[in-house]
């Protein structure tokens, strides 16, 4: 397999970032295709942490390439910041990233804009980094692309074009219109990220092609998970970009035939950041629990995680629309000490038995969980590196969640640590 999309198969939060790292011990090039730095991506090595936002999970394994793929929306500041504190560990100084000319850039009057939504009726819960303003600017066919930062004039003139437009909307939803100030602060601020990312601009979709043509092994690492996907997630609760496998396509410029394996992640139960539906939500005390054991607040935005029970027929709506053909399975660890593991194995709506989770939100609001009940366990399984480790009763889990989503695991994850890992086939492997 030349090809491999690797996707969160919820609402985000996956384990994407350990995942990711792993699966790239195998791959030449890993690409971020969509979103921007909204995502958050923890890679534990040793005592060391590291959160990626923008760069790709992979970029632990010196001499992979790292593509920012054209379907981003890139913050350059930030970008620069996680390239300096990158390259601070030794990492990526040897011409291993590329920044895609056509990704859009979100510029700080897209924030300002969402902090002013945010504050008034029909939050969203974002992550406040710009990332709705500047995809509703590139559908508009005004936003301003990485390209644009190389030219200073052209740039100064698409941010004029834009505050004509945006200062207006920020004085009618509450806040201050830019100063004329302000305006020239983050115009510089963008051209000199421009002038330090220059370097590392180019076309991502040709050099994709290019690794493809070479037999390459390429990962495409998605953010967020299926259930934000704007078209397939539950809207409005969503982000604004293609979060699953065809975003992969729009978003690294590949075909669709180019992509020869799509594999999916979950966690051994749900968690959702945000406001929006979470049928499988678990009551405050509950929820506090697991919430301890599995450090469940938000690497972007420190926010405390709602956690759920796992949801089977959501799982069944990411794997059909994404085409995945086998998961992995993380923070199983997460579970040891719980009685009982509950499972959301279908919906009841209007007296039917429904086995995907209804999407329309007035559907949802009516269906109710079904859930089975499964034994917990009580000894560790962190040190687990194959299901006959693990103790009977994590084992009845694993099998019947396999056999509920009627796809295989590919890895199981008992732990923050590389090693803390069950592997079970390679998503790369023919
Ligand atoms: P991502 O956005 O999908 O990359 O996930 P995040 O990094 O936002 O959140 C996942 C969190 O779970 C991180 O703190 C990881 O270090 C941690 N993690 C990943 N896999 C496991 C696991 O198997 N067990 C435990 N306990 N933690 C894990
Ligand atoms: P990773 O890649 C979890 C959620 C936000 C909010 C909604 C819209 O780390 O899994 P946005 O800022 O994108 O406009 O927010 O989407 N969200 C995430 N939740 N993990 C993420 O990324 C997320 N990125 C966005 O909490 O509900
Ligand atoms: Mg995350």
């Amino acid at each position: 397999m030349s090809v491999v999309c690797a996707i969160g198969a919820q609402w985000g939060d996956e384990g994407k970032g350990k995942v990711v790292d792993l699966l790239t011990e195998r791959a030449d090039v890993v690409v971020r295709f969509g979103g921007g730095a909204n995502a958050g991506h923890t890679l534990v090595l040793g005592d060391d942490t590291l959160i990626t936002h923008l760069i790709p999970s992979g970029v632990l394994h010196p001499g992979t390439a790292c593509v920012l793929g054209d379907g981003m929306v890139i913050d350059p500041e930030t970008l620069v910041d996680e390239i300096a504190a990158i390259q601070a560990r030794g990492l990526l100084s040897g011409g291993e990233l590329l920044v895609s000319d056509r990704a859009h850039v979100v510029m700080p009057y897209h924030k300002l804009i969402e902090a002013r939504r945010e504050a008034g009726r029909g939050a969203i819960g974002t992550t406040g980094r710009g990332i709705g303003p500047a995809y509703e600017a590139k559908a508009a066919r005004r936003g301003i692309r990485v390209r644009d930062l190389l030219r200073p004039d052209r740039l100064r003139e698409l941010v004029a074009r834009n505050l004509d437009e945006i200062s207006p909307l920020i004085a009618t939803l509450g806040g201050r219109e830019p100063s004329a100030a302000d305006i020239a602060g983050w115009i510089d601020a963008a051209a000199r990220a421009g002038e330090a990312l220059a370097p590392h601009i180019g076309d991502a979709s040709r050099f994709i092609h290019g690794a493809i043509g070479d037999h390459k092994r390429v990962l495409c690492e998605g953010a967020q998970g299926a259930l934000l996907d704007i078209d397939h997630g539950t809207y409005p609760y969503v982000t604004s970009s293609a979060t699953g496998a065809a975003g992969a396509c729009q978003g690294a410029g590949i075909g669709p035939t180019d992509i020869d394996r799509v594999v999916g992640i979950t966690k051994a139960y749900a968690t959702r950041v945000g406001s929006g539906p979470f049928p499988t939500e678990m009551a405050a005390e509950m929820a506090a629990v697991w919430r301890e054991a599995g450090a469940e607040r938000g690497a972007t935005t420190g926010r405390p995680r709602r956690v759920g029970w796992l949801d089977i027929p959501a799982l069944r709506l990411a794997i059909r629309k994404n085409g995945i053909t086998a998961l992995a399975l993380t923070k199983l660890d997460v579970a040891v000490g719980q009685p009982e593991i509950q499972v959301c194995v279908a919906y009841d709506l209007d007296g039917r038995q429904i086995d995907e989770m209804p999407l329309d939100p007035d559907d949802l609001a009516r269906a109710t969980p079904r859930y089975q009940r499964f034994a917990g366990w009580d000894a560790p399984c962190r040190e687990a590196r194959a299901v006959d480790d693990l103790p009977g009763a994590a084992q009845t889990y694993v099998s019947a969640l396999e056999s509920l989503l009627g796809v295989p695991f590919f890895l199981i994850s008992v732990g923050p640590a590389r090693a803390a890992t069950i592997s079970l086939s390679d998503p790369f492997a023919e």
